[in-house]
């Protein structure tokens, strides 16, 4: 797969969703449906929306232990998504177990990607509550190789983070970098964040992007604008 921009449909009903994804008459984009729109339609939501031709990102960032998530992947694997996740914290024996339920029949699955901090943890809050000692770049790091080790495509992180983790895990481990923004719009609630044009110098190799597009008065023009500055096409 090359770069792409993947975008959040952080919605919470099918109607909105699909409302949505009507205003995109040419380039039909990727798309990633997180638990709120999951939880919310269900699988239903998944065959829908990949029937009309997108690619989907499923965000569920399993974490439980590894016969549970097996089977749970087992079940995803049907749904013909190309992109899924677990926690790195759930271990490599867990992100292993995930990769074994994914796989389909004829060898063939979805890119799996591990979630290593989420970018709301801060160090101090990591050290301080869950009695990590190591700085969050070395954690993030850790955790990168772990899911290289149990055989992942990649990881989801900070655009700030994916230098780290290439260097650790090598050019060809995937880095799927939300905290985008426009340089001329406001954060929102994310910190750690950079411009489409930035995420592709630094060497991610697809970007979620949300509100920037989602909140966006012309979404389809907004989606066109991270294709250029990121993809360059
Ligand atoms: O609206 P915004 O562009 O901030 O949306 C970013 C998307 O990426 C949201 O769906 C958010 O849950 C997700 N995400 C994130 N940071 C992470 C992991 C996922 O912002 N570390």
């Amino acid at each position: 797969m090359v770069r792409d921009v993947i975008i959040a449909c952080d919605f919470s009903s099918k109607e909105q969703t699909l409302a949505f994804l009507d205003r995109f008459t040419g380039r039909k984009p990727f798309v990633k449906i997180g638990m709120e729109l999951f939880y919310a339609c269900g699988p239903d939501i998944v065959r829908e929306i990949k029937a009309r031709g997108h690619k989907i990102f499923l965000d569920l960032k399993l974490h439980d232990i590894p016969n549970t998530v097996r089977k749970a992947m087992s079940v995803l694997s049907k749904l013909d998504v190309d992109m899924t996740n677990v926690h790195a914290a759930g271990t490599v024996d867990m992100m292993k177990a995930a990769l074994e339920g994914l796989t389909r029949e004829d060898g063939t699955r979805p890119m799996l990607i591990a979630v290593t901090q989420l970018t709301s943890t801060s160090e101090e809050r990591m050290q301080r509550e869950l009695l990590i000692g190591a700085t969050i770049n070395e954690t993030i790091a850790k955790y990168a190789e772990n899911a290289k080790v149990a055989g992942l495509d990649g990881v989801v992180c900070s655009p700030l983070e994916a230098q780290l983790v290439k260097e650790h895990c090598g050019a060809e481990f995937k880095t799927i970098t939300p905290g985008i923004r426009f340089a001329d719009a406001a954060a929102d609630d994310q910190v750690r964040i950079t411009t489409p044009a930035r995420a592709r110098e630094i060497g991610s190799d697809f970007i979620v992007v949300g509100r920037p597009v989602t909140a966006a008065e012309d979404p389809v023009a907004a989606y066109e604008r991270c294709c250029r500055e990121f993809i360059g096409e």
